[in-house]
């Protein structure tokens, strides 16, 4: 709040009429040592140009002036709307009741008597220009207030017109949206939520494409052009005003749930990416898998689901598309049809349309979460606690692993979960086609690869990151995948001096990981004798950790297996642990990974490394019940 009690100096200003110019400057002296600006006039005339010249905060005004006598002056001061609201302290006659009878028909806010007693001048001064100042104020924001009006009011009208525009198309309401027998309350055709068993007719879901259709395309033109709107609150807020206002003009009741839904799904068309924006909003929901615009799968739980997720046409899939590939400078068109991106949050998108998919525009999301730990890997049955205590030893002690399984079945999952064993104190590089990896070491150079630009230029490959890894003296090397040429390489650290690289393959069985590796190394394009890269293979990988989706949709490591040797062409393998199936229970696969009773080959590696475990954790777990009870120990 402004402190109006005082003056500021230069903030008020008072307007002196006297036709004595010495009394004239006797009162400005006065007045200028209290703080005030003052401007002196010693005519009716030059005091009605000043008056509204100057804009003073206050006018003290002698009676007897050469042309125009105060009083006039006052009239003319008070019927100018300029300056109405000026006020007038008359300065009269010691015996002025006259005087003050025709100064207040004129209008004067007050009086003083001539000569002026100095306290009381300063008072009325004082009091009156304040009075003006709270006025001015309330004039200005006023003045805001009407400008605000008369915006709403132009939004309203404009509103109104792009209404009249939509009911002259006449494609404002999709049949079925205002039922004629139930004028209070029209409904639009809800769209059940994700999951929701019951279908809505065709004629429905048609007329709700229509009406949302129409209400977007006439919201995107008053965007002017913006496609590049991000879901910031600001934005949001706007067009959601803009929305309502289009949508309070319509004159249309929905049902508050079926406005907010339809808001919903024009603002998500928007700002976000479509239909599928709940989905990905929804934590339980891991991967969305779009084929075509009206088959839409989640899996949630490891889960496959339908959705009764729509949208609306082949071109509606492409817009999405175009939203989430277009800010990273990728395209996709008849000529490159496949795409592989990321969204902002990290989660892994391909997608791919015509010519090569057929049944229309497809994406797969894989979304990013907080990646499983090997507690919750454990916690989820995926493998047990002593396998756990097992495999961190092996990764500490430097034996190299590598993750193997079919698509999705939880190999990054579990290679990420391995990593996190490698101790602080050793120097982790990273290499993965798109980053998903989450080490929580501080040691870490997390590097990933490039596409190649449009004009097939500028392309990064992982195996180049991995030759390129080498010179960063990292002490492991952790490879998110091997599907090329790089396998070569990642043997070859395994064997120089970067012992415990972690990797993983797509593979379903540890003997087809043999066999991929062999193939993919020999992609790298060296002539080599088929023994020469098994003797490689044997001598820098030790363990093979077996990932697989079991009949009931769960992750499991179901076998673990050492890499023993070579036994003429053949390369050994020797299972550690082995998951035993014993049986279904309510829809679960019930079994759990056991010990075979083999040791490794390698358990002199973890004993040289200072990890003595017990022999007893080789043993099958029948073995380990009799040994419990010949020491004498509970089961
Ligand atoms: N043991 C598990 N239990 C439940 N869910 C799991 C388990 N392991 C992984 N997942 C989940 O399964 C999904 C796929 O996991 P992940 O990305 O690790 O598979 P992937 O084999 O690397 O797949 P891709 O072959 O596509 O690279 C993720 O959503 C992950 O959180
Ligand atoms: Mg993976």
């Amino acid at each position: 709040m402004k402190d109006l009690s005082r003056p500021a100096a230069r903030q008020i200003k008072v307007l002196i009429v006297d036709d004595e110019r010495l009394v004239a400057e006797t009162l400005g002296d006065l007045l200028r040592g209290e703080g005030y600006e003052t401007v002196i006039a010693v005519s009716g005339v030059q005091a009605l140009d000043l008056a509204a010249r100057e804009r003073p905060s206050v006018v003290l005004l002698d009676v007897r002036l050469p042309d125009l006598d105060g009083f006039e002056v006052c009239r003319r001061i008070k019927n100018d709307p300029e300056t109405q609201f000026l006020p007038v302290i008359l300065v009269t006659g010691l015996s002025g009741a006259e005087q003050r009878v025709k100064g207040a028909e004129a209008g004067a806010d007050d009086f003083i008597t001539k000569p002026p007693d100095e306290q009381e001048l300063l008072t009325r001064v004082k009091s009156l220009a304040r009075i003006h100042d709270l006025h001015t104020e309330l004039v200005s924001s006023n003045e805001q207030l009407k400008l605000l009006v008369e915006e709403r009011s132009r939004q309203l009208e404009e509103a109104t017109r792009e209404l009249q525009k939509l009911l002259n198309e006449g494609t404002y309401f999709g049949p079925g949206l205002v039922p004629r027998q139930e004028p209070a309350e029209p409904r639009l055709p809800q769209r059940p939520a994700a999951g929701v068993e019951s279908a809505p007719s065709e004629g429905d879901l048609k007329a709700r494409r229509e009406f949302r259709h129409t209400l977007l395309s006439r919201l995107s033109e008053t965007m002017e052009g913006r496609a590049d709107l991000t879901r910031t609150p600001e934005t949001v807020s706007l067009l959601s005003q803009r929305l309502a206002a289009i949508y309070d003009a319509s004159g249309l009741r929905l049902t508050g749930e079926a406005r907010q839904q339809l808001f919903r799904e024009i603002l998500d068309d928007i700002l976000g990416y479509g239909p599928i924006e709940p989905l990905l909003a929804d934590p339980a929901v891991t991967e969305i898998m779009v084929n075509g615009p009206t088959r839409v799968f989640v899996e949630r739980k490891g889960r496959l689901s339908k959705t009764e997720i729509q949208f609306d046409d082949d071109d509606h899939v492409l817009r999405v598309i175009d939203r989430i590939i277009r800010p990273l400078g990728r395209r996709v068109d008849r000529r490159s049809p496949m795409v592989d991106a990321r969204l902002p949050d990290g989660s892994r998108v391909n997608v791919i349309i015509a010519p090569c998919a057929i049944d229309g525009p497809t994406i797969t999301i894989r979304k990013f979460g907080e990646r499983l730990r090997m507690p919750d890997l454990i916690n989820y049955g995926a493998l047990t606690q002593e396998t756990s205590t097992w495999l961190e030893a092996c990764v500490r002690s430097r034996v190299s692993i590598l993750v193997a399984g079919g698509t999705g079945t939880g190999k990054t999952t579990f290679l990420n979960a391995l990593s996190a064993f490698i101790p602080e104190d050793e120097r982790i590089v990273t290499i993965e086609d798109s980053a998903e990896l989450q080490l929580h070491q501080e040691h870490v150079v997390r590097t990933e690869a490039r596409p190649p630009d449009v004009d097939v230029s500028g392309e990064v490959t992982i195996r180049q990151l991995v030759r390129n890894a080498l010179r960063m003296r990292p002490d492991r090397i952790v490879v998110g995948e091997v599907r090329g040429g790089e396998a070569l390489d990642m043997l070859q650290a395994m064997n120089t001096g970067h012992a415990g690289s972690l990797t993983t393959i797509h593979a379903n069985s540890p003997r087809d990981s043999i066999a991929r590796l062999e193939t993919l190394v020999l992609m790298a394009g060296f002539d080599l004798p088929m023994k020469a890269i098994r003797g490689q293979i044997v001598s820098a990988l030790n363990l093979i950790v077996q990932q697989a989706r079991l009949r009931d949709g769960s992750r499991k490591v179901i076998s673990i297996t050492e890499v023993q040797g070579m036994e003429g062409d053949v390369v050994v393998l020797s299972d550690i642990f082995a998951f035993k199936e014993e049986g279904m229970e309510q829809g679960r696969v019930v079994g759990v990974l056991a010990p075979t009773g083999l040791r490794p080959k390698f358990e002199h590696k973890l004993e040289l490394a200072g990890f003595s475990l017990p022999s007893t954790i080789y043993l099958p777990p029948q073995r380990q019940a009799q040994d419990r009870l010949r020491r004498g120990r509970a089961p």
